[in-house]
């Protein structure tokens, strides 16, 4: 028996990287998932290897009529929503001297109003089906600085507020008995990253000193399987949570 047997996800960014892990270990435990990304051609390749019980809808999720649509061909084609991940991010990779404010505005965009888009849109369903839970993607860039925001500042910024927003919903909504946490990994080991660390052995070295758990960088699986635990009804006292997936950076 599947964690998320006869539950509908909807996953943002779920063309690539963590997303793709995210659709991959959420169908496999059982739940129908609608995958969303703006990169509708990735999207759907990535789709097609997940099964018939996958959905790939192309999505902005600045969109807010976009995102709407979403919903609602997710109720038409599954029935309900019972979990929504946030996953979709971008980056500046500027720091505060060097942003300009529509660079600025393009990041908190994407990750924070993009966030709040997929919430406002998602919880009316979940009111009407009696509940969900809600799993926003952050970073350790919320909670520090240095290596984990990539000196980013728009990044850092933008996964604050993810954090805060987190906090809000979880609070005003637990009495619909709709749950919201926040996942905070620190570096994950996608294709891009693993492309940088072979040509740059200075970098490798760093993560492996700043993430002491002997493997140094998580898995997309690693952060997928909390994001399942959220997601899925062992999770049901759960909600307002920070989970920390990161080999061990934050503890210095
Ligand atoms: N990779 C890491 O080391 C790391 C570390 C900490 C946190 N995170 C977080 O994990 C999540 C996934 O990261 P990743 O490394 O898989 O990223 P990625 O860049 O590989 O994938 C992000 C996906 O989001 C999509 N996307 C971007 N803007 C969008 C938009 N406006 N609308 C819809 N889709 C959009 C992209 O097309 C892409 O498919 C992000 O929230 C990121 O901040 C990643």
């Amino acid at each position: 028996m599947g964690r998320l047997d006869g539950k509908v996800a909807i996953v943002t960014g779920a063309a690539q990287g963590l997303g793709e892990a995210l659709v991959k270990r959420i169908a496999e435990e059982g739940a129908k998932v609608v995958g969303v990304d703006l990169n509708e051609e990735k999207l759907k390749e990535t789709m097609a290897k997940y099964g018939e019980h996958t959905l790939g809808l192309k999505l902005d999720v600045t969109d807010e009529n976009g995102w709407q649509e979403i919903v609602d061909t997710t109720i038409e084609t599954f029935g309900k929503v019972d979990v929504l991940v946030n996953n979709a991010a971008m980056m500046s990779n500027k720091g505060v001297l060097d942003l300009k404010p529509e660079e600025y505005m393009k990041v908190m965009q994407v990750n924070s109003l993009g966030t709040l888009l997929g919430i406002q849109k998602s919880i009316p369903k979940m009111q009407e089906n009696g509940g969900g839970s809600i799993v926003n993607i952050a970073s350790i860039g919320a909670l520090k600085s240095g290596a984990a925001d990539g000196g980013d500042a728009a990044y850092s910024a933008s996964k604050g507020s993810v954090r805060a927003l987190s906090k809000h919903v979880a609070h005003n909504f637990a009495k619909d008995n709709i749950r919201c946490n926040s996942v905070y990994p620190g570096g994950i080991m996608t294709d891009m990253l693993k492309k940088v660390f072979d040509e740059s052995p200075d970098l490798w070295e760093s993560n492996k000193a700043a993430s002491p758990l002997p493997n140094h960088i998580a898995d997309p699986v690693d952060i997928a399987n909390g994001v399942v635990y959220l997601a899925s009804d062992d999770a049901k006292a759960v909600t307002g949570t920070e989970l920390i997936i990161d080999n061990g950076n934050m503890t210095h």
